[in-house]
């Protein structure tokens, strides 16, 4: 996760899906809006950090 630039982690969280297609997750698109994806990429990156 470190590796991935925050443009690739806020998509992430929008789609769910993995580089190779594969649904990892429940998609938040439609639930956060831009702003709060980018908040959370903030978020996930200071827990890394601990
Ligand atoms: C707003 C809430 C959420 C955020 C911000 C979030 C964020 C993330 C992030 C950053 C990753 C890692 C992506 C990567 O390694 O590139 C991830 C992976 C994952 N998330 Fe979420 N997530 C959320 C909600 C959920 C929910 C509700 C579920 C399940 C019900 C879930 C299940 C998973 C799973 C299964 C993975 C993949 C783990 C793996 O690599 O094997 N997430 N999530």
């Amino acid at each position: 996760m470190q590796k991935k630039t925050d443009d690739e982690l806020a998509k992430f969280i929008s789609d769910g899906v993995s580089k190779d297609g594969k649904v990892m997750m429940p998609a938040y698109e439609g639930k956060l809006s831009d702003e709060k994806t980018r908040d959370l990429v903030k978020y996930v990156r200071e827990l890394g950090k601990k």
